[in-house]
């Protein structure tokens, strides 16, 4: 059965010292997985635009000033080439969840390296076009694996004090792993021969030996161990988890709260897909839209207009040298991530995600009133439109970018998480792909295009305000709790009435063995005092 008790109880570690830096160490590190999906996103579009990799597999056409190479990729091969990626990753994410079930998070997580390394491999070495689609499709495969178990692995494995900015690690390995893609592209591009585009695809290898490796020594999460009636190895991964001998009450404590949630799970029985579309007293049917539409509200924020397009479309505004441009935009996105890893167990989600969609709409429309406004000559104009798609990158890195993930993690009751997780994912990967599919069309000025140019940004502006009116009315406050906690949180309260409810919660001590009148629950104040 999907999702466990390992994400339920006072949470893995809880009751470990805070100071207990291996084991969370040890859990940040799968954030790593991150790496590989954002190099494997952010490369592509350069690499289409490389000299040689047009000679290799684009079409011929005449020799102009602005296509010296003489080759050109068609429209619709330029469009399969960078959207077979997201069919890949979409159908990646929702295997992810009986690959979670059946072989484990960890084992998972090195299956999936292998499969994005045949994707790699088949691209570094192909000299036609079929191959190299193919590649693409297997790469995207393995990328939407990981996608859907990482944050599962470390939502399992994390302490509840911590989960948050553990999780958000992931995001901002995403975010390093676009910016390593953009100086690495830019580093070969000038190459005349087909190591311009293998050095970039092939790195990749580095990405997934890395992750490979370190999960070999990483332990499964221990409640997909006792999900598999191995007791021990499930205490000796809790105990590596939290730095505390095996025998030591602690460990035992925890592995009782894991197995009493099992055996709770067991009697709800196996659930099915549909299980996560119920209308039930703990509010299933809300939590799983939730995390589908999160995903789909976090793309619809327009990010990926700017990492996709943003070069392109800065060119067009008479911005001299957009290569910068992207540059900046990378760095804000890699750094103000931070704050939102701290801000994220500081201020907590609900907030963030609402003061975040807050300013990135109001920049968003600025963005669009200036641009309309000002002259494509005018060019202190056009810097403060830069200027202000940086605030807005800053606001998404901070806020939007790993809270999805976070809250995605997180809201899903132990029967149905692995599921509800992947469709969750797959929704991201299925934005993504619509967004980045008809851009272009909305952008462009051409027959059968909307020519909007950039009053896109009207678009994304609105869109942002739906994130602010989403966030308010389905989102609650989790900071903070066991995702036991999370369950009683949803049974009891509405979004609306989370923020005084989670502080209840904590005040009462509330925890979910206590209510149902059993198992190891531990006194959520003597966690507190001992996290
Ligand atoms: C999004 C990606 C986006 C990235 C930017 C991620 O959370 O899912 O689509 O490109 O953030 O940092």
């Amino acid at each position: 059965m999907p999702g466990g008790p390992a994400a339920s109880g006072p949470g893995i570690g809880a009751a470990a010292p805070k100071t207990n830096i291996v084991g969370i160490a040890m859990v940040a590190f799968a954030a790593f997985g991150g790496v590989l999906y954002g190099y494997d996103t952010g490369t592509i579009s350069g690499i289409i635009a490389m000299d040689d990799w047009l000679r290799t597999f684009g079409q011929p056409t005449a020799v102009t000033a602005t296509n010296p190479s003489g080759f050109f990729l068609s429209t619709p091969n330029q469009s399969l080439v960078v959207s077979i990626l997201s069919a890949g990753t979409f159908f990646g994410a929702l295997f992810g969840a009986p690959t979670a079930d059946i072989i484990g998070r960890r084992t998972g997580i090195i299956a999936s390296c292998s499969v994005f390394c045949l994707g790699i491999a088949l691209q570094t070495g192909a000299s036609n076009w079929a191959t190299f689609i193919v590649g693409r499709f297997f790469a995207g495969f393995g990328v939407g694996l990981i996608s859907t178990l990482i944050p599962m692995y470390q939502s399992e494995c994390s302490p509840k004090w911590i989960r948050g900015a553990v999780v958000s690690g992931y995001q901002w390995a995403i975010t390093i792993g676009i910016l390593l893609a953009a100086v690495i592209n830019n580093a070969t591009k000038d190459r005349q021969n087909h190591s311009a585009w293998r050095i970039p695809i092939s790195i990749q290898f580095v990405w997934a030996f890395i992750l490979f490796v370190g999960m070999f020594w990483l332990p499964e999460t221990p409640r997909w161990l006792i999900k598999q009636g191995r007791r021990d190895d499930a205490a000796r991964s809790l105990s590596r988890l939290t730095q505390l001998p095996i025998d030591d009450p602690e460990v035992q404590l925890e592995l009782e709260d894991i197995a009493a949630a099992l055996k709770e799970e067991e009697e709800i029985g196996e659930s099915s897909y549909l299980d996560c579309f119920k209308f039930t007293h703990n509010k299933i049917f809300l939590r799983t839209m939730s995390g589908i539409l999160i995903q789909a509200w976090q793309q619809l924020t327009g990010i990926n207009f700017i990492f996709y397009y943003g070069t392109t479309f800065f060119q067009n505004s008479g911005i001299k040298n957009p290569f910068l441009v992207s540059v900046a935009t990378n760095i804000v996105n890699v750094f103000m991530t931070l704050p939102g890893m701290w801000g994220v167990e500081r201020f907590g989600r609900r907030y963030l995600l609402i003061y975040g969609a807050a300013v990135m709409c109001i920049c968003e429309y600025l963005v669009a009133i200036i641009g309309v406004t000002i002259s494509v000559e005018n060019q202190s104009g056009q810097k403060a439109l830069i200027a202000l798609v940086c605030i807005y990158i800053a606001a998404f890195a901070s806020t939007w970018g790993p809270i999805a993930w976070v809250i995605t993690g997180e809201i899903f009751p132990l029967n149905i998480r692995a599921k509800a997780m992947s469709l969750s994912v797959a929704s991201n990967w299925l934005w993504n792909w619509a967004i980045a599919f008809a851009t272009p069309y909305l952008v462009n000025v051409g027959p059968g295009d909307a020519g909007l140019g950039v009053k896109v940004f009207f678009i994304w502006g609105s869109t942002c305000l739906g994130c602010v009116i989403f966030t308010y009315f389905c989102i609650p406050e989790t900071k903070g709790l066991s995702l036991e906690q999370i369950d009683i949180l949803y049974e009891n309260s509405t979004p609306l009435t989370s923020v005084k409810y989670r502080r209840e919660l904590i005040a009462q001590n509330v925890h979910v063995s206590n209510l149902k009148g059993g198992g190891a629950g531990e006194d959520e104040k003597d966690v507190n005092e001992k996290v």
